[in-house]
């Protein structure tokens, strides 16, 4: 079957071009190309009905929320790099994290996870995304599409394709990871990649004083990385994102040194009493899916039900109280 895909330029229809898919049986359903305001393209999706990535830049929004707040400076050249990369997309983050790093001085080990093929080959056909990387991450994200797997003289990566839910039991069971860039639609769109069981087991897979990013910022999500032993940080908005209190969620599997770090950087810092208040409130409570195959209807559905059963004070009011507080 053949679909029209659309070239959108913030929302806006500009020309029409083809790709070939199977809309109605594939997880993403059309996908529409778009470009972004930093002239990286982005995509969106007819099923979860949203947009890969914020209108302000894809690019930008892959270097902000996940490569300056993971401080890759902090690895150390001597020793194996392992990244887990869920929801590889069109491959913003992993191409971005390989042009941040001295690839040629580091031992990369990635492992990708993403249900779709479609995001990746479509960006690699468009001329813009092309030319926007060095070869390095060309030659990358095209064996990436080719074959699911990279390798070069000291650096190695794999993607599993399929459900995240699945594919991250397939992982090895001894690595654990000093990155991992949670990547995925957003937890209304996309339940079962945030809910308490899935962060559970994406917690256990980071290293001592590894972090999870993502651009995240619900209390649900971040209490449920709080369970799972992580301690927290708020990625700092940039200047252009005005108002906005946090554009995003640090977990820390814990070291001395991680928490030292807090005082002289300037992508993140430890949450708020707003937020840590945000933690108290029915919007903290997790989406669930204990047999680990819920649709997202059923997810919402039982969350909603707690919630409505719960006696934590609701947003509004904690929003409201926060409000008046910074008004005072
Ligand atoms: C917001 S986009 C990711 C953007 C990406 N990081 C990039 O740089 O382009 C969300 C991605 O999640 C993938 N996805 C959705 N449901 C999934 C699932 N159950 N398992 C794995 N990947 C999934 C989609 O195919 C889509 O590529």
């Amino acid at each position: 079957m053949q679909h029209q895909s659309h070239i959108l330029t913030f929302g806006k229809i500009l020309k029409g071009s083809t790709i070939k898919n199977k809309t109605d049986c594939l997880p993403l359903g059309n996908l529409t190309t778009c470009s972004t305001a930093d002239g990286s393209i982005s995509l969106h999706s007819s099923y979860f009905k949203e947009r890969f990535h914020c209108c302000s830049g894809a690019r930008k929004e892959a270097e902000e929320k996940f490569i300056a707040p993971a401080q890759i400076e902090r690895f150390s050249t001597k020793k194996a790099v392992n990244v887990l990369d869920v929801c590889v997309g069109l491959g913003y983050n992993i191409g971005c994290l390989i042009e941040a790093l001295d690839i040629t001085n580091t031992t990369l080990n990635w492992w990708g996870l993403e249900i779709d093929r479609r995001p990746l080959n479509i960006a690699l056909k468009n001329p813009n995304f092309n030319s926007s990387w060095s070869a390095e991450v060309k030659n990358i994200l095209n064996s990436i599409d080719i074959s699911g797997k990279w390798e070069n003289s000291n650096s190695k990566g794999e993607i599993l394709w399929g459900d995240a839910r699945e594919k991250i039991f397939v992982l090895p069971k001894t690595i654990k990871f000093d990155l991992i860039m949670l990547d995925a639609f957003s937890p209304a769109k996309c339940p079962q990649l945030w809910t308490e069981e899935f962060l559970s087991e994406l917690s256990k897979k980071l290293a001592k004083g590894g972090r999870l990013i993502t651009f995240c910022r619900s209390a649900a999500i971040r209490g449920s990385l709080k369970r799972s032993g992580l301690k927290l940080a708020s990625i700092i908005p940039i200047q252009s994102e005005g108002k906005e209190w946090s554009s995003g969620t640090v977990g820390f599997c814990t070291t001395t040194t991680d928490l030292k770090m807090q005082d002289r950087n300037p992508h993140w810092k430890l949450l708020s009493d707003m937020e840590e208040e945000h933690l108290l409130t029915n919007a903290a409570i997790p989406y669930r899916d204990q047999n680990w195959i819920s649709t997202p209807k059923e997810i919402i559905r039982r969350r909603k039900e707690e919630q409505q059963q719960s006696e934590l004070e609701s947003t509004s009011s904690w929003r409201r109280r926060w409000r008046k507080a910074q008004s005072d």
